[in-house]
């Protein structure tokens, strides 16, 4: 194995009851005025108004944007920006699924860094560290909580912006399950085959290491074994703890193996359509993986038996056969749509999708580089 780095927020709290000890350690960094990163659904429900007024007993004074989009816009990051630098906040604290972390992400970037945050596109195109990032998760999940990935929609062009950038990385994490017991039931599958995708691409990635590969094949066996429980039973602590356990995990294979076609694919059809990120993945994931099985049923074979299978005695084409029927299993019974049809992408746009999706960055580690038309019989596939 040649050398390899691994990334990771400097400080992480994990287990329910976590989000007290996060918030002494967040008035131990010295931080006077958070601009808080939100969105108005976690407003509505009062969670924001409870963290704010922890953060308060604390010491910190909060300013609260609560623009953020599903899919967070150039614009969002401009908006919050100008707030935080009116309200001279010295920090920024990002509250909810990876759409608030994203655009703070964005925005504590570009106050350190200064111009635009379309000028960070693409891998380590800033120069300094960003503003102190501190981002409390509320869904299990994209892991944006810890990963230098930052994904904002470009509204101009109708694309999802990649910025994979180290200057990204959150200060710290937190990751406390009584803040997830709330999630709606398609929230709670949508962001949990997310972070399946993310294992499973993390796994085949070019970029894999023996410390994603131990992520990564954790991160299956536990949302394997916990996602349906956290979808029909969303009370139930310990799913919803080993969900927030087997995402982070995932998001630590994917940090630094990166990710592959289902990614570079899902980003387009969410900045086309405006559709939700874990939606997409989840439909494509099969059809991506049946396409990679030719160059990786191996690892694929072992996909399967994270996932329960008993693989003894079966060919590694047999194992990931295996694989993608439990992955396609688990999708359906957590009611991810069937197809990309149901969900309002349209045939005759596959051409345009399958171009952008060839100048994604998460592409470039997928096992195998397709062609356009590759691309183009994939979608088809998971229509
Ligand atoms: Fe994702």
């Amino acid at each position: 194995m040649s050398a390899y780095r691994f990334y990771m927020p400097a400080l992480n709290h994990m287990g329910a009851g976590c989000l007290d000890e996060a918030i002494s350690d967040i008035r131990t960094l010295g931080l006077k005025k958070a601009l808080v990163v939100t969105d108005k659904v976690l407003v509505d429900i009062g969670l924001v108004a409870s963290v704010t007024e922890k953060l308060g007993t604390a010491g910190i004074t909060c300013v609260v944007f609560d623009e953020t989009k599903p899919n967070p816009t150039v614009k969002n990051v401009e908006d919050g920006l100008a707030q935080l630098q009116s309200a001279d906040c010295d920090c920024v604290i990002s509250l909810g699924g990876g759409s608030p972390h994203d655009c703070a992400k964005g925005i504590a970037l570009v106050a350190s860094n200064g111009g635009k945050i379309g000028d960070y596109e693409g891998v380590d195109q800033s120069e300094n560290p960003q503003l102190t990032l501190v981002c409390i998760n509320t869904t299990a999940g994209t892991a944006s909580e810890i990963t230098r990935f930052c994904i904002i929609t470009d509204e101009q062009r109708h694309i999802k912006m990649a910025i994979v950038d180290k200057n990204t990385t959150p200060a710290m994490s937190v990751n406390d399950p009584s803040l997830m017991q709330g999630m709606p039931r398609q929230l709670t599958a949508a962001t949990g085959m997310d972070a399946l995708t993310h294992a499973v691409e993390a796994y085949v990635s070019t970029a894999s290491t023996p410390v994603t590969d131990a992520c990564a094949l954790q991160a299956v066996e536990l949302i394997s074994t916990w996602l349906r429980k956290a979808v029909y039973d969303g009370d139930n602590m310990e799913a919803r703890d080993q969900m927030a356990y087997g995402q982070l995990l995932a998001g630590m294979a994917f940090n630094s193996a990166s990710l592959g076609y289902v990614h570079a694919m899902a980003h387009q059809l969410g900045g086309f359509y405006d559709l939700p990120h874990g939606v997409c993945n989840a439909i494509l994931l099969p059809h991506v993986e049946a396409y990679n099985s030719k160059v990786c049923p191996d690892k694929l074979a072992r996909v399967a038996a994270a996932m329960g299978v008993d693989i003894s005695g079966l060919t590694p084409r047999e194992g990931a056969e295996r694989a993608l029927e439990e992955i396609q299993g688990l999708s359906w019974d957590v009611g991810v749509p069937e197809g990309l049809e149901v969900i309002g992408v349209k045939k005759e746009d596959f051409g345009t999708l399958a171009d952008n999706a060839l100048k994604d960055a998460c592409g470039l580690t997928n096992p195998i580089q397709a062609t356009k038309e590759e691309i183009i019989e994939i979608f088809e596939g998971a229509f």
